[in-house]
């Protein structure tokens, strides 16, 4: 099947649509064929326990990102107590909650990401995007512990951690379209590549914005968006909705008094 895929992104450029349709297809179906899910899922990008319940009252909600900034805006620090909001984000939720490592060297990423799997069983250890890491990513895979790789800026890291084992891969769209690049390109690139090699690394689209990014994202084949409450609710608000509504509520007013 991968060879079918090779043949179609060999095309000419005008066929690329077809070759996007069918990577698309070749993509979903290997997911299928791995009982895993193909629809996009929203992880909500907080470590804010009030935020993550009204996300889940929502009944949309698939899972947590976190990361040290995030646990540091709601003022955890010190590892127990680090380790405890973990625990408890993990009861609010049934899906997977990413805990990221703070060391940079292998021993220590691998010390506190066996620490961080053991906390529950739906911890996603993030590790970063560096020499160590990627090290790291194929010792965890090794050992049945799954990982989220974060700081992904360009296609090529994209291919290292998926060789690597990686569960998830955390391009940063907003930080990209910060600098004037393309983060929504990139997620397409790496979709493609991914598509095309049969890597079963999920594309998990961070430092999401807005709804746009939402839509583009989706549009481009992410397997996950994870993003505050707000930009993912930014996805409901249209002004025809509004005017249409308050129309509908005034003439039902009129006749039922
Ligand atoms: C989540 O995994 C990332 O750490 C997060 O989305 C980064 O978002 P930011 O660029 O808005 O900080």
């Amino acid at each position: 099947m991968r060879c079918v895929a090779r043949l179609i992104f060999s095309l000419p450029y005008s066929y690329q649509t077809i070759g996007h349709i069918a990577g698309f297809i070749f993509r979903n179906l290997s997911k299928l064929l791995q009982n895993q899910s193909t629809n996009m899922k929203f992880f909500i990008d907080t470590a804010s326990l009030d935020q993550i319940k009204e996300a889940k009252d929502f009944g949309i909600l698939d899972g947590v990102t976190t990361n040290p900034s995030l646990m540091a805006k709601e003022g955890i620090t010190g590892q127990k107590n680090i380790y405890a909001h973990y625990q408890k984000i993990c009861e609010i939720v049934d899906g997977d909650v990413s805990a990221e490592v703070i060391s940079t060297d292998f021993e220590g990423i691998i010390k506190e990401g066996e620490a961080l799997s053991k906390l529950a069983p739906n911890i996603v250890v993030k590790v970063p995007m560096i020499r160590d890491g990627v090290k790291a990513l194929s010792y965890f895979r090794d050992n049945d512990i799954r990982t989220n790789c974060t700081l992904v800026f360009s296609a090529g890291q994209a291919i290292l951690a998926a060789k690597a084992g990686a569960t998830y891969l955390s391009p940063f769209i907003g930080r990209i379209d910060d600098i004037s690049w393309d983060g929504i390109g990139l997620i397409e690139q790496i979709a493609e590549i991914y598509a095309i090699q049969g890597y079963e690394t999920e594309i998990l689209a961070a430092s999401i914005r807005n709804g746009k990014h939402i839509v583009d994202a989706a549009r481009a084949g992410a397997d996950v968006f994870t993003c505050p409450l707000d930009a993912a609710l930014s996805l409901l608000k249209h002004p025809l909705t509004d005017i249409g509504l308050e129309k509908f509520l005034a003439d039902h007013k009129k006749g039922n008094g």
